[in-house]
């Protein structure tokens, strides 16, 4: 075996992965070692440098727990969590667009269409309605509608459990014969990831601000349908250029249109300010991800 060095590592590495029986794994362990060698030769990293970030990695992991998950975190605010996203749905046109899932779902309690779900969330009052169809527009009943957001301080009740807020601003929905949801809840807000960790630390050090746009989102599935995990952001919104972690399509900003002292769209008669929003979500007919 000759010496290696700076230039013979690499294809020794790659071949000594020749053994892996899975060809997947093989495929993987190449690229891995081939943009890992590329990464140290770019950075040429001192001794202490990589020291460090081996030490931010350890940190990283040190911080996850059961409700903290500081890797997704790491790889939505390098935008690898979207790069994922987008080439696992390169859908045909007319299907809603796809965004991040986030660290804040859990299978949410079940509601019937109009319900509040806001529990004791604070916020003004915000009626969301919308329908689920297929790319033809061929309305999707039955379809389960999952739905979760922030309150009006941009906290989800997922970081509240402490305060004892119990389960809020969360529900699973089903839309009716023509594919229609709706219910009432509290406009959220704009809100910082959790930022009191390493990846906090990485993003203060590249010079960026850890806000994500106000939005609500929705986790929609119907039977011979993908699944759709997306978002619906609030047009003005002034994080809709700069979101920490990339998830802002401009097809998925709506305006989230102000209202005061006037009967709702279900009748409910709603006393000073309050929101409403409507969205047609499109889902692509099953088959092969990718394109
Ligand atoms: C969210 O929108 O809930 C979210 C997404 C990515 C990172 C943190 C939060
Ligand atoms: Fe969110």
């Amino acid at each position: 075996m000759p010496d290696l060095d700076e230039t013979s590592i690499t294809s020794a590495v790659l071949a000594r992965v020749q053994a892996a029986a899975n060809p997947r794994v093989r495929q993987v362990s190449e690229a891995l070692v081939r943009h890992l060698h590329a990464f140290i030769r770019e950075v040429t990293p001192t001794e202490a440098e990589w020291e460090w970030g081996i030490r931010f990695l350890t940190e990283v992991g040190h911080m996850c727990t059961e409700s903290r998950q500081e890797f997704i975190l790491l790889s939505d605010t390098l935008g690898v969590s979207m790069l994922v996203d987008a080439i696992n749905h390169r859908f045909p046109g007319g299907a809603t667009q796809t965004t991040v899932l986030g660290p804040f779902y859990i299978p949410p309690p079940v509601f019937p269409n109009g319900a509040d779900i806001r529990g004791n969330m604070r916020g003004s009052p915000m009626f969301v309605s919308g329908t689920v169809t297929g790319v033809g527009a061929e309305p999707l009943s039955g379809a389960t509608v999952d739905v979760w957001h922030s309150d009006s301080e941009g906290l989800y009740d997922l970081q509240k459990r402490q305060q004892d807020s119990g389960v809020c601003g969360r529900g699973r929905l089903q839309t009716d014969r023509h594919g229609r949801f709706q219910f009432w809840t509290a406009r959220p807000a704009a809100y910082p990831i959790p930022h009191d960790g390493p990846v906090g630390m990485m993003l203060e050090a590249q010079g960026r601000h850890p806000y994500r746009p106000e939005h609500i989102h929705f986790l929609i599935s119907a039977p011979g349908h993908r699944k759709l995990v997306t978002h619906i952001f609030a047009a003005g919104d002034v994080y809709l250029d700069s979101d920490v972690v990339f998830g802002v399509k401009d097809s998925l900003i709506h305006e989230y249109v102000r209202h005061s002292g006037k009967t709702a769209p279900d009748g409910r008669v709603v006393q000073g300010q309050w929101y409403s929003l409507h969205h047609d979500f499109r889902l692509a007919a099953d088959g092969p991800a990718g394109g």
